[in-house]
């Protein structure tokens, strides 16, 4: 063998070594994020549950004469079966910050922020009654979108219009 070829041989060892190396940690690495995975995603219980949700039958029967406790018409406020687990906030200073706080705790967006006068007074001067139908409607002005009860339509007109009072309260 000449002196050539015992270099290409060794360079050529050294080089598939390195391969096999590479393609066992990447195998290792792979059998790590399987499992990860399969925790995560196959095993957690809001993902269980979602799907035992979606499969569940869409009307159920009553039957006389049997046990029917199970059929009762549950609200669906914070119940556990619910989207959206999220208790209906109780009076406008809840509202304000399950919801409102979202844009107007900061100001972002637009939105005037909460407690600032000189943003608010304007606002204000134009009554009441313009608030609150901006607020339960919605409102396209010059800094920005307002959605309609802040994007919770779910919420009472009395609750949302609770919400305004509470944030004028807070900017005088
Ligand atoms: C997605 C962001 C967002 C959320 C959530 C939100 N607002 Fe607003 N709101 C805005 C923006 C932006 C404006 C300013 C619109 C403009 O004047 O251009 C505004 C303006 C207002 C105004 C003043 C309207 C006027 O006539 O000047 C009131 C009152 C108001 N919001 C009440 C509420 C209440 C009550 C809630 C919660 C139920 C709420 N907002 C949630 C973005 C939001």
């Amino acid at each position: 063998m000449s002196k050539h070829d015992t270099h290409f041989i060794n360079v050529f060892s050294v080089v598939i070594g390195l391969l096999i190396l590479v393609a066992l940690g990447i195998f290792a690495f792979a059998r790590v994020v399987g499992h990860t995975q399969e925790r995560q995603v196959l095993e957690e219980r809001d993902y269980s549950k979602n799907v035992a949700d979606r499969l569940a039958p869409v009307s159920r029967e009553a039957v006389a004469g049997q046990d029917n406790a199970a059929l009762a018409i549950k609200s669906d406020s914070g119940s556990a079966g619910s989207a959206m687990p999220v208790a209906l906030p109780k009076d406008g200073a809840a509202v304000f910050q399950q919801v409102c706080s979202t844009c107007h705790g900061a100001g972002i967006a637009g939105a005037p922020k909460a407690g600032d006068k000189a943003a608010w007074g304007p606002r204000i001067a134009q009554g009441k009654a313009t608030l609150y139908e901006h607020a339960l409607k919605g409102f396209n002005g010059k800094s920005g979108v307002m959605p309609a009860k802040g994007g919770r339509i779910d919420l009472s007109d009395d609750l949302v219009k609770q919400a305004v009072d509470h944030m004028v309260q807070m900017a005088q």
